[in-house]
């Protein structure tokens, strides 16, 4: 039989990333060739968060020279492309707008397929970048705008078994971050301080812990860091106390919602398990410890990408494109970005339903 060899680039425009990668999947078997990203966190430092304007703004300005380099890296040619991939949403749409425009105007020019990646399907195949990681498997993915836990059987096939109620994970960190008067983005920052923090100086709630299902909430204790820093002065060891046990709170719930999703995945099927741990709060290292030390108790394997694949890049939006192109998953050029776009398009949403679609 006749190897498939695929060639595709990736580009990622959803949030403050601008990202451009070269992948390449022979036998299902992926190698990265490039990997570009671009971080914007010192366009957006001065206003405390991510502007939209000035997001889509940056993408455009670098996009193109970082798709340049990306061929360069990777020594490959327009000519040695299978198709182009690109975030499709959900995400900031004029960000989004602008890697889809880019990747069409490339198709169109060079007579390309186009993949319109869903950029939560680019983060539930993160961990196959770096390892063999076959379907099906129980994803928990912890995001900037999302924490779901999800039974991802095949290729496009997701279940959602529990999701946040109201904010996601990574937002709490964010917001934790902001709060505190950390510079962001608040994950690493929150993360840093918590290293010379005691995690059990504050009390704080661990939400919907009683609640015997997979669903999760994360708004509440955001209030209770914010009562924590006004009820007594944040000097650095107060500020590193409250950061180390939110994250103790967080790591928490996870786990013990972990524990349950496993044990809920388990149930419904045979074979090897494994739980995948993705997205931009996937780096956090007591995060990690503790899912790996409860995938161990389940019997369930653990994964989790490579540091610089958990937060937002290409190299995830080309596999995921490359994967669907190997089974003849293409876009057509008329396809429109999205600003939401749920994984599991069945389950009804947890909320934010409305015109734009559901959030979760
Ligand atoms: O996946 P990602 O790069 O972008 C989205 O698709 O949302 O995730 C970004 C989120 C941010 O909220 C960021 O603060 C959080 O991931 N994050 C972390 C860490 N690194 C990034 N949260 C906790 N600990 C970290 N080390
Ligand atoms: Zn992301």
């Amino acid at each position: 039989m006749m190897q498939e060899i695929l060639t595709v680039l990736g580009i990622e425009t959803s949030c403050d990333e601008t990202a451009a990668a070269v992948v390449r999947l022979a036998d299902g078997h992926c190698t990265v060739l490039s990997d570009r990203i671009a971080s914007q966190t010192e366009e957006h430092a001065a206003y405390g968060g991510v502007v939209p304007e000035i997001a889509a703004r940056a993408h455009v300005e670098r996009l193109d020279g970082l798709i340049s380099a990306a061929l360069e890296d990777a020594g490959v040619d327009w000519d040695d492309l299978s198709g182009v991939a690109a975030t499709a949403g959900p995400g900031l749409i004029g960000g989004v707008m602008v890697g889809l425009s880019m990747a069409k105007g490339i198709c169109l020019a060079r007579g390309l397929p186009l993949i319109a990646v869903n950029h939560l399907e680019g983060h539930a195949l993160s961990a196959r970048l770096s390892g063999e990681v076959s379907f099906p498997f129980l994803l928990l993915l912890v995001s900037g705008g999302h924490c779901q836990f999800i039974a991802v059987n095949g290729l496009g096939e997701y279940e959602r078994l529990g999701t946040t109620i109201d904010d996601a994970v990574g937002e709490a960190f964010d917001k934790t971050a902001k709060l505190l008067g950390l510079p962001g983005p608040g994950g690493p920052a929150v993360e840093n301080d918590a290293r010379r923090g005691d995690a059990s100086a504050v009390a704080l709630p661990r939400p919907l812990l009683d609640r015997d299902d997979l669903d999760m909430s994360f708004s509440g204790l955001k209030t209770a860091v914010r009562r924590a820093a006004e009820a007594a002065p944040l000097t650095p060891e107060r500020r590193a106390d409250i950061c180390a046990s939110f994250q103790q709170a967080v790591t928490d719930v996870l786990g013990v919602k972990a524990a349950r999703a496993m044990a809920i995945f388990a149930r419904d099927r045979a074979g090897p398990m494994t739980l995948v741990v993705a997205g931009g709060v996937a780096a956090n290292q007591t995060l990690r410890a503790r899912l790996e030390a409860e995938a161990v108790r389940a019997g369930f394997s653990f994964m989790a990408p490579p540091m610089r694949w958990c937060t937002d890049n290409a190299a995830m939006i080309a596999l995921a494109g490359a994967e669907r192109l190997r089974i003849g998953r293409i876009d057509p050029l008329t396809i429109a970005a999205r600003p939401r776009w749920p994984l599991d398009m069945r389950s009804a949403p947890a909320f934010g339903g409305g015109r734009k679609g559901a959030k979760a």
